[in-house]
């Protein structure tokens, strides 16, 4: 770990073209918050200086990628821009067929209703919010199976995304493996602070479940990322290169599904990828009806061959150590100034922790989502919230969940911002930090029936 931590990295990559930054007054950012509600979705992209919403689909793709673009093959069959991603598919993750899909909640309906059937469970390690609402759409019952420190914001646990084996027995002892169509493993754990799983585990994990005959399924969103901490912090690995890592990683799963708009390096874009044939053919006829024919999914020909070079682009060690490297350089920053944030700081994001930042608001009182609504206010920078309104209600009884961490990221998309970007982002949380104690909480005024924190409306307490 030591030998990576010791020399300074630079943006591996000049710029070539340039998009400009709107600034605005306090003034303008007030009017704008309140207009949207205090949700940081519904503000203007326009209203935003720095966005650190999202990685999603924000990425800035390579001249190699604009260059492919050009050379999108737009046949409504057979597009050579499919077989260009199929190759890459096969070649960096290892399964063997491909679902191209619009983008991963697409590959997560289409596996949801293929599998689950109303009645059964399906573990993970953590929920995400799509894949948890596809699981429960499609009549299944989501059950945390996450070992405990993933819900520890100040647990230094290397891989707090790891599958805890003793929780995925119980489950399976209580209702019987012929209830669990597939374990959902996210690598790395998007709501547990980008946490990544070990190699170790998932090979335990493997094991566990090809002795059950349950299926191992990835969400495999940030799966780069998650070979680079592999790489950096299990000795084994320390020689192999990240396509190596994930080529293994992957083989201790039957399928994925994937965003490509995170480490595939696009703006649009992902597929549902598979080893069992049966599956398969069941998905293909799916994809027609929900996304587009088998060999484009819902992507233009050029979005293929944008993913395909993403793919390509995306195990370079360079790449993704500067990634990783500008993530940790904020969180290193914040540390040092008190900051509290998830540790360790991981994957593609910075979670600050809102419950200790703000420990005078109740957690009804959306700690989380009033911070990012005065980060906002503060510096015109836009964060997510993931806490009680992300968690969203227990469709059963109708209540709140209450998760345990109360957090705000702060997303770093990939090789869009400089060091200088992420200067000012400190400066502005070490900002709000100091006036935290006179910042009073919010009340939901609007609750959409669906992933509520998109389109949720706030006022002030
Ligand atoms: N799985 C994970 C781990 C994700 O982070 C996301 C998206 C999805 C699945 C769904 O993929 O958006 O392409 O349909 N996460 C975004 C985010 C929205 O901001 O973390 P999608």
């Amino acid at each position: 770990m030591e030998k990576y931590k010791k020399r300074s990295w630079a943006e591996p990559y000049k710029i070539k073209v340039v998009e400009p930054l709107k600034m605005t007054t306090r003034e303008e950012r007030k009017r704008a918050l309140e207009e949207a509600g205090f949700n940081t979705f519904l503000l203007k992209s326009d209203d935003v200086y720095i966005d650190l919403l999202t990685d999603s689909g924000t990425n800035a793709m390579s001249d190699n990628q604009w260059a492919g673009m050009m050379l999108g093959d737009e046949a409504y069959a057979g597009s050579k821009n499919f077989y260009h991603l199929e190759e890459a598919v096969q070649k960096y993750y290892g399964y063997k067929y491909l679902v191209p899909t619009h983008q991963g909640r697409g590959a997560e309906n289409i596996i949801s209703k293929i599998l689950i059937k109303p009645g059964m469970f399906v573990p993970g390690n953590m929920y995400f919010t799509t894949t948890r609402l596809h699981q429960e759409l499609a009549g299944g019952t989501f059950v945390d199976v996450i070992i405990d420190e993933a819900h520890n914001p100040t647990s230094l646990h290397p891989f707090k995304g790891n599958v805890d084996l003793n929780k995925l027995d119980a489950l399976v002892r209580k209702v019987g493996a012929d209830k669990i169509p597939y374990l959902t493993v996210g690598v790395t754990v998007n709501m547990a602070g980008g946490q990544p799983v070990s190699m170790s585990n998932l090979k335990e994990v493997r094991l566990y479940c090809q002795k059950h005959c349950i299926r191992v399924i990835f969400d495999a969103t940030r799966a780069v990322e998650n070979a680079y901490f592999i790489k950096v912090r299990e000795k084994e690995y320390e020689n192999k290169s990240i396509a190596e890592i994930l080529h293994e990683m992957c083989s201790y799963s039957d399928a994925c599904t994937m965003s490509g708009k995170k480490d595939c390096l696009v703006n649009i874009g992902g597929f549902l990828a598979l080893n069992e044939w049966d599956v398969f053919e069941e998905a293909r006829n799916m994809v027609v009806v929900y996304e587009g024919l088998h060999t484009y999914g819902g992507l233009a020909g050029r979005d293929m061959e944008a993913m395909a070079r993403g793919i390509e682009e995306s195990v370079q060690w360079d790449h993704i150590r500067a990634r990783i490297g500008q993530v940790e350089y904020v969180g290193e920053k914040l540390t040092d100034l008190g900051i509290p944030i998830v540790l360790p700081v991981d994957g593609h994001a910075v979670f600050l922790d809102a419950k200790t930042f703000l420990p005078h608001l109740k957690q009804i009182e959306f700690p989380a989502q009033t911070l990012a609504a005065e980060l906002y206010l503060e510096s015109g920078i836009r964060s997510m919230e993931r806490g009680i309104v992300s968690a969203g209600r227990n469709k059963e009884t109708g209540d709140h969940y209450y998760p345990k961490l109360e957090l705000i990221r702060l997303t770093f998309p990939r090789r869009v911002y400089t060091q200088a970007h992420c200067d000012v982002t400190v400066e502005a949380v070490d900002e709000v930090f100091n006036r935290r104690e006179s910042i009073k909480g919010l009340k939901m005024v609007y609750e959409p029936k669906y992933l509520r924190f998109f389109q949720a409306r706030f006022e002030r307490l």
